[in-house]
């Protein structure tokens, strides 16, 4: 059993580098099966997501060269298989990228379905739609889905709602159909920019990615490049909210302000202090912090991605607050954790209403999912006392060194997967 164990009660201080974004890397990974040349990826964050998609991209066959922990070398020459395995997508969902990378390069695919994510039901509805208006056979069986074409053909596709996933997969395949595609209701997120911007790179004809109608005109090859991920704006608020909760004095560095923007304007809602500067943002937390009200929407609206630990600031901020999460249906589980760590708080429906307090009490909690995972580890950062944060294996999906991290501006954090080692760390900072 691997846990964090924290002694909380101590601002952060200092300055945090933030890695490579995940969500921007895992369809850049899938992405650079398209060609068969070399392509290599800077800045690529070494969490466990990135890892298992980079082991079932070896697993058919296409070449992965580690150059070091953030930098990976990809090549497609080599793929002997189309079929991606179940278990690759059984660990990660965005395995189904490769849907996408391989019906556009091979116009074949084959891909196991993903499993149903614990904050929601997550379907695939407009991954299918897509790949079908482009004129691909897309039939389920066996859980398997078998994606096939004579011929990839632009298309003009709606999206009947906004998806993150479903406009990464279909831009993957519409990049090497036969003429020119458009993209309606796409999402807009920084990572959706960065995926194009790489396709791009490979010699794609992407426009208008970052807005949410996008216009792919299909070519015949992609070729290799270099490319450096974006910073991941997740990351970087969750070390915002982190100096917030723990009234500290926090510069996250190594990102792009502008990405930061919703998270930056309800952190100063609630009394921080955000000083902005090129690359870095200086979050001060403040002894009176008070209550605001978040609705989760796609970007640029507050990201759904924030909402479990915007909340962990708004249980210690004076008066009532809300948030309404309006992407995922059930991404509230971490709730009953925090109320063991003596939050008010009441979920109803997709809305929770919380009153703060004065201050949250350690406890042993355990993470339900990435996410919500990290909002623990504020909460017991935040905490007075001892707190075991549990099911961390969720936390390491999408945080590089968190602890490390942690403990370089001043966290008393550590991991542990024995139970006497964890009892001498209590013992000696106690
Ligand atoms: C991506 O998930 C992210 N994951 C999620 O981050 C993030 O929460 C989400 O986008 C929203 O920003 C990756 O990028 C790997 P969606 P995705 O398709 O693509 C519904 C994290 O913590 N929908 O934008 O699965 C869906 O049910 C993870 O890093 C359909 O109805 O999200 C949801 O309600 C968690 N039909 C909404 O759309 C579809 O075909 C948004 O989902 C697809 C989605």
């Amino acid at each position: 059993m691997e846990q964090y164990v924290i002694r909380g009660g101590k601002p952060l201080q200092g300055e945090v580098i933030i890695g490579g974004a995940k969500n921007a890397a895992l369809g850049i990974l899938a992405a650079a099966v398209m060609t068969d040349d070399t392509v290599t990826i800077e800045n690529l964050p070494n969490v466990s997501d990135i890892n298992v998609l980079l082991q079932a991209i070896g697993s058919i066959g296409a070449g992965t060269r580690r150059i070091n922990k953030n930098v990976v070398e990809i090549s497609g020459k080599d793929i002997n298989t189309l079929c991606v395995e179940d278990d690759y997508i059984r660990k990660i969902r965005a395995s189904y990228y490769l849907l996408g990378a391989l019906l556009g390069k091979y116009k074949k695919a084959e891909v196991a379905l993903p499993g149903g994510c614990n904050i929601g039901s997550r379907p695939i509805d407009q991954h299918l739609k897509g790949l079908r208006a482009l004129g691909a056979k897309v039939e389920i069986d066996n859980g398997m889905i078998h994606a096939e074409a004579e011929r990839l053909t632009g298309a003009h596709i709606y999206f009947d709602n906004v998806s993150v996933g479903a406009t990464i997969n279909v831009m993957l395949a519409a990049c090497m159909a036969d003429g020119r595609t458009t993209l309606e209701n796409s999402a807009k997120e920084p990572h959706i920019v960065d995926v194009a911007n790489f396709l791009n790179s490979m010699g794609a004809n992407i426009k208008g990615a970052g807005t949410d109608v996008i216009r792919i005109n299909g070519v015949k090859e992609l070729h290799g490049c270099e490319y450096i991920i974006i910073p991941d704006q997740i990351e970087a608020g969750t070390f915002m909210c982190a100096a917030a909760a723990t009234k500290g004095d926090v510069t996250v560095r190594n990102i792009i302000p502008k990405h930061m923007e919703s998270v930056t304007a309800k952190l100063i809602e609630t009394g921080a202090k955000v000083m902005e500067g090129m690359d870095y943002l200086r979050v001060i937390g403040t002894d009176k912090s008070h209550a605001t009200s978040i609705k989760t929407l796609p970007y640029p609206g507050f990201p759904t991605d924030m909402q479990p630990q915007m909340a962990v600031v708004l249980a210690l901020a004076a008066g009532t607050s809300t948030i309404t999460e309006s992407i995922f249906e059930n991404r509230f589980k971490y709730v009953d954790e925090l109320i063991r760590m003596g939050a008010d708080i009441k979920v109803e429906g997709n809305i929770a209403i919380i009153h703060g307090v004065n201050g949250l009490k350690s406890a042993a909690v355990n993470a339900p999912d990435l996410r919500a995972g990290a909002a623990l580890v504020i909460a017991a950062l935040a905490a007075s006392g001892c707190s075991d944060v549990n099911e961390i294996r969720y936390i390491k999906r999408g945080y590089e060194d968190f602890d490390v991290k942690l403990r370089a501006l001043g966290a008393d954090i550590e991991e542990f997967s024995d139970e006497r080692d964890a009892l001498k760390f209590k013992l000696r900072t106690g």
